[in-house]
């Protein structure tokens, strides 16, 4: 039987390789709850490259969730223009409003965070990890990738995602939740990637079920139509 996938050599591999983006702590930082909030908000439908233009101007422009709270809509839909989906800066200005109405720190729960506008499912997931280091699954697209293919499930999705979020929670390390989160999503976006993922560079290459059956392109399954 293969042997079971453990974080510690997803660790590892991040402690080597991970990337540095504009809204993510050094190793030696604690990460701020608004730049995680703001990035996770603003890289849910579009790609790290369109939002990191956008993400310092956000911070110079509002560097913190009082002044984005404080700030009129007009200004803040201005500074969102060219982003696209704009009910993300709609909610992330009510968000704000309602974050600094309660004292002005976020909630550290995904409870917490649910309740607020604009905060679903994954990024409240995203923020109980990588901001609270609380052991929550953030699963978006690039994890369900990786995770149908370390598990080789075969469901398709949608009807796989209760499963991939069970599998996805228990990997989590609770020494590490926030770094386990982000290097899901690194290892997604470098290494895992839709097209020829490069297996040989996996730190999960032992483990993948898809790849010892030759089929890492074969998932996630898909409804034929
Ligand atoms: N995509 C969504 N959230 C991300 C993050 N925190 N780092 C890298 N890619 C992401």
């Amino acid at each position: 039987a293969p042997a079971r996938p453990n974080a510690s050599d997803l660790l590892v591999w991040y402690d080597r390789h991970r990337r540095v983006l504009p809204w993510r702590a050094l190793p030696d930082e604690r990460p701020d709850p608004y730049r995680v909030w703001l990035s996770e908000v603003m890289l849910q439908q579009t790609t790290i490259a369109a939002v990191k233009p956008y993400f310092s101007k956000f911070l110079d422009l509002f560097p913190d969730v009082a002044a984005l709270a404080a700030a009129p809509e007009e200004r803040v839909m201005s500074a969102w223009a060219g982003l696209g989906y704009y009910s993300r800066a709609r909610n992330l200005h009510a968000c704000a409003k309602a974050v600094a109405a309660a004292g002005g720190t976020f909630p550290d729960t995904e409870e917490g965070l649910r309740k607020l506008p604009g905060i679903g499912a994954y990024t409240a997931g995203a923020i109980a990890a990588i901001a609270f280091d609380r052991p929550a699954a953030a699963v978006d697209g690039n994890v369900e990738r990786v995770m149908t293919r370390l598990f080789a499930i075969e469901t398709p999705l949608p009807a796989a995602r209760p499963e991939i979020r069970a599998l996805t929670l228990d990997l989590v390390p609770h020494d590490r939740p926030g770094d386990f989160a982000q290097a899901v999503m690194d290892l997604g976006a470098t290494i895992c990637t839709p097209k020829r993922p490069a297996c040989a560079l996996c730190p999960w290459m032992t483990p993948c079920r898809a790849r010892a059956e030759g089929l890492q392109e074969a998932f996630p399954r898909k409804i034929k139509k």
